[in-house]
């Protein structure tokens, strides 16, 4: 029996370790999804090489050929939609995304944050965690929304702050269960198991907060 995969465009605009998790989990001949695209606002991403290693399409919608963010976005959409895509994937997309863009994608766009939401949202999370003198940090995926970083949660990965960490071997360890639950929430989406009742993310009809990370 054949299924119809569900469309993925993924967008970047950096090193792109995120997305090759994506290209990798992928790669699995059963797996619910299909990566259509990657599109980056940056010419010199070095996800786009991983892309086009992989033999998948690229696109780049750079920032700073618009006026505005109206503009951009509207760009934006236009190269995204092409694929008609059933989700869209933010995976170390650094720009800030219109009301309008976020409406367009309703309930079909997500975004992984590196930090247990709503703790820390926006950028230097790592360095803020530990300037806080947090003791657990990790990283969340959640379903985007008008609110930056605070739309509600499909699942995060908690890690332990330890005694020496600096920020960059606080996010190596963040970074690493990153590409462990942005593949697993995308599957979940693919197959249908993810919905949001009351502005909270459901998995198979229950608070997916409340369920083991993958
Ligand atoms: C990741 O840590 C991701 O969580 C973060 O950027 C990094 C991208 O790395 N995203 C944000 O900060 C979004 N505001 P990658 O390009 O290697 O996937």
């Amino acid at each position: 029996m054949s299924h119809t995969r569900c469309a993925v465009v993924v967008l970047i605009s950096g090193r792109g370790t995120n997305l090759q998790a994506i290209i990798d989990d992928a790669q699995d001949a059963n797996c619910p999804y299909a990566l259509r695209a990657v599109i980056s606002n940056r010419p010199d991403a070095a996800g786009l090489e991983r892309a086009r290693r992989a033999a998948i399409e690229t696109q780049v919608v750079d920032h700073e050929s618009y006026a505005s963010r109206q503009h951009f976005d509207a760009a934006l959409m236009d190269a995204i939609d092409r694929y008609a895509p059933g989700l869209v994937v933010l995976a170390g997309f650094m720009r800030i995304l219109t009301p309008e863009f976020v409406s367009h994608y309703d309930g079909r766009l997500i975004n992984i944050h590196p930090s247990l939401l709503p703790a820390f949202p926006g950028l230097d999370t790592h360095a803020r965690a530990i300037a806080s003198g947090a003791r657990a940090h990790g990283a969340s995926v959640h379903f985007v929304t008008a609110d930056l970083d605070g739309g509600p949660l499909i699942v995060q990965a908690p890690v332990p702050v330890l005694a020496g960490d600096d920020a960059d071997t606080l996010a190596a360890r963040v970074l690493e269960q990153e590409h462990e639950i942005l593949p697993a929430a995308i599957r979940w989406f693919a197959d249908g198991r993810l919905s949001i009742e009351g502005g909270h993310v459901m998995l198979d009809g229950k608070p997916a907060m409340a369920q083991p990370a993958p």
